[in-house]
């Protein structure tokens, strides 16, 4: 065999092999996606509860909402007691399913987890859903420029990384005794590439990633699944409540698109619009472009959102004032003609 019909051969094996791979994760992808749509999982089946913790708005308020649409009781976890009350009555009323609430705070750190081992305990935990976690700054800026630093980096990491694996502990073993359990990690799409100028947060959603990847390896044999869920942008408080449209999800549509891909995958972008956004960040921000000066110096010039710029939703406590943050160049300027209609942002590098 000559050189050529050598190269020929190994090259027509390499492209074999790409197109595979390729049709592969269009399947996958499809599976995920698309039949999980019509192909769903009996969320029951993992047992009767379901834990939701940061469950008072966004995101997690749409599990839980969710959870109970598809038949479980659900414990909510979050701060505020009288939030928690008013989505526990909107859940029974909607979806006439049992609900309990536990009001603590996360970034309190390890103190908080004794008393909620003693609400949980007794009950059948099926499904445990980690998805409190925190933003830190209202721009980008740089590590030193964290606002209460001292104190910011202790909240942070205890609300977004110490609550994961401490509220696990407290239901894996019983799921194990039952032989079945899932467990949803809330990551982010900065998490899984490193975001300079949102470093802590960042590092925190790596965190989660791992720990979701690590645990389903070691557990998925006894009958738990733990999936890693990353999403880019969701319409929230943390995002301003920014306008819905192809790229940006409702929390609720999001919820429901992420619940229908258990038992597809247990590392999901959570919908179509965000896997397809996750590959071209990937492509379109590649980690050295993404780490260089160049751009972390033109993300700092980005505007600083001054609080008179805030769209405040009106349910809000004043707890959530500090999750405010906007990753888009254009923020929601108010005014009073068209409060809603001068919002407008689009998806970026800088998506959580
Ligand atoms: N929104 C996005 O675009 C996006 C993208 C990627 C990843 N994520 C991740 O998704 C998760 C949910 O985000 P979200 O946008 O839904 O946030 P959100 O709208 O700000 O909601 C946060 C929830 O957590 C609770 N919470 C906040 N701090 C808490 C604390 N210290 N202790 C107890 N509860 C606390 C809040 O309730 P109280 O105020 O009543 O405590 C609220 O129910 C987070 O982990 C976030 O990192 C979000």
């Amino acid at each position: 065999m000559s050189l050529t019909d050598m190269l020929a051969t190994v090259g027509g094996f390499t492209l074999v092999f790409y197109l595979l791979k390729l049709a592969w994760r269009c399947w996958c992808g499809f599976r995920e996606y698309v039949l999980s749509e019509h192909w769903q999982v009996d969320l029951r089946t993992y047992g009767q509860w379901a834990v939701v913790t940061g469950a008072t708005s966004g995101i997690g308020k749409a599990y839980a909402s969710e959870l109970a649409q598809r038949g479980l009781n659900v414990i909510l976890v979050s701060r505020s007691e009288d939030k928690l009350r008013m989505v526990a009555k909107e859940i029974e009323n909607e979806y006439g399913r049992k609900t309990r609430t536990i009001q603590v705070d996360f970034t309190e750190g390890h103190s908080i987890y004794p008393a909620i081992a003693k609400e949980l305990e007794g009950l059948e935990i099926g499904i445990l859903v980690n998805n409190v976690g925190m933003i830190y700054t209202d721009s980008f800026a740089c590590f030193l420029e964290t606002p209460d630093a001292e104190q910011k980096i202790t909240q942070v990491i205890n609300c977004n990384v110490l609550s994961v694996p401490q509220m696990t502990r407290l239901v894996l073993p019983d799921m194990i005794e039952r032989g079945t359990g899932l467990i949803i990690n809330i990551s982010s799409a900065v998490g899984v590439r490193p975001q300079p100028l949102l470093a802590l947060y960042s590092a925190t959603k790596i965190f989660v990633k791992y720990f979701s990847q690590c645990l389903h390896a070691e557990y998925k044999s006894k009958g738990i699944s733990v999936q890693c869920v990353v999403p880019v942008l969701v319409s929230t408080n943390m995002t301003h409540n920014m306008e819905v449209n192809r790229f940006v999800k409702s929390a609720p549509e999001f919820a429901r698109e992420a619940l229908n891909t258990v038992g597809h995958s247990s590392y999901t972008s959570g919908c179509l619009s965000h896997a397809l956004q996750n590959v071209a960040l990937t492509v379109l921000f590649p980690d050295w472009f993404r780490m260089s000066t160049f751009l972390i110096r033109n993300l700092k010039k980005l505007p600083k959102m001054g609080k008179s710029d805030r769209r405040v939703c009106p349910s809000l406590s004043p707890h959530t004032s500090t999750n405010h943050w906007n990753t888009s160049p254009k923020f929601c300027r108010a005014s009073s003609a068209s409060p809603q209609k001068k919002c407008c942002h689009l998806p970026d590098e800088g998506a959580f």
